[in-house]
């Protein structure tokens, strides 16, 4: 029995492949490498020393789809396929909406035709929006995201939702990550963003590889406790590690359909991150304040209770693995 990873070459997906392997299972990756490279499938099994099988093809392709599910005996789906540039979203919607919303559909009807009702799907904080109240559990109100990238995640959910009603024979689990960071320990996976990056822990990284002048801190009037926007980072290894668990929560308890914050539980505000980075590599990442960027928020940061108590699982990374991790990895990769 083989799980099937879309997008299985990126950033979380590969790191939740290596958690995957290590914990002994059979996996499939699928990927178009739209924002990933192959040489990530080699890292994958130089790092965990095992073998899996790899199909090049877009999950839209519903005709070549099938035929992986013919080949191999798929028991759960962990969908990491998708864009996820929320500024990118806003130029390209239906092409984001397209490969999103459509791609999941082609994915959810090819599972149902074959059997297959595990799922677990990659969604994000930004399906509370402004969030109703902070921490934020997962009862908080959820809409009024600000992108087409933010509201593809929505309306998975409520696809997922529709779905589970019509049929509780499904085992769905929606994890919400919040800010993803860092990188494997090993140096050889980790974020490649194409092009100047849009999120913080990358932009900070190539400053400090001086490949990048200087971050610009988007706003430091927000009612934070530095005036700069504070968010919940959780290192990459400690988010791949929560599919790991909810995998197993769907494999021994099964019949439901879940959702869950993945978090840490703390926020940190953007000098916070720049500090922090300067102290676990001892670089200097200098920065100038600028305006604040449009759609942002002051404050997320997650309750992650719900997870612990439920799948077991809490992130154990803190801040100086996730700089460490991020910096070891641009080093080797730069
Ligand atoms: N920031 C800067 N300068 C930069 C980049 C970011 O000051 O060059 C600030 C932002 O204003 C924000 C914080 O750093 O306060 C984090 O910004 P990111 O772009 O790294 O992350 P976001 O919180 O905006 O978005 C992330 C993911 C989305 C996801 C969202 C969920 O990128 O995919 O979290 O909350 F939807």
């Amino acid at each position: 029995m083989a799980i099937l990873l879309p997008g299985g070459a990126g950033y979380i997906g590969s790191h939740t492949a290596v958690e995957l392997l290590n914990e002994g299972k059979e996996i499939v990756i699928i990927d178009n490498f739209s924002n990933s490279k192959p040489e990530v499938l080699d890292r994958i099994k130089q790092i965990t020393g095992k073998e899996f099988k790899f199909y090049e093809l877009d999950y839209l392709d519903k005709e070549k789809l099938e035929k992986v599910f013919e080949e191999n005996e798929i028991d759960s789906v962990l969908n990491f396929a998708g864009y996820k540039a929320v500024g990118e979203s806003v130029q390209k919607p239906i092409e984001y909406y397209t490969n999103n919303v459509s791609g999941c559909l082609v994915l959810l009807d090819v599972m149902k035709k074959y059997n297959v009702k595990k799922f677990i799907f990659s969604s994000s904080a930004t399906v509370y929006g402004d969030p109703e109240f902070i921490p934020i559990t997962e009862e908080c109100k959820t809409g009024g995201t600000t992108n087409p990238y933010g509201t593809s995640k929505l309306f998975i959910e409520q696809i997922l939702k529709d779905t589970y009603a019509s049929d509780n024979s499904w085992d769905i689990c929606i994890l919400r990550y919040f800010n993803p960071v860092g990188a494997h320990e090993s140096g050889l996976i980790g974020e490649e963003p194409q092009g100047i990056p849009n999120n913080l822990m990358p932009y900070v990284a190539r400053v400090a590889a001086g490949t990048l002048k200087e971050l610009s801190v988007f706003g430091n009037d927000y009612d934070t406790h530095d005036g700069t926007g504070v968010r919940d980072y959780i290192h990459v290894v400690d988010l791949a590690k929560g599919h790991v668990s909810a995998l197993n929560k769907l494999d021994k308890e099964g019949k439901g359909l879940y959702i869950y914050n993945l978090g840490t539980g703390t926020g940190y505000s953007v000098l916070d991150m720049v500090k922090g980075f300067e102290q676990a590599t001892g670089k200097e990442v200098p920065y100038k304040i600028a305006p604040r960027r449009a759609g942002d928020i002051a404050t997320c940061y997650a309750n992650p209770k719900k997870a612990k108590e439920e799948l077991g699982w809490e992130a154990t990374k803190n801040l100086d693995d996730m700089c460490k991790d991020s910096w070891n990895y641009i080093r080797n990769n730069g």
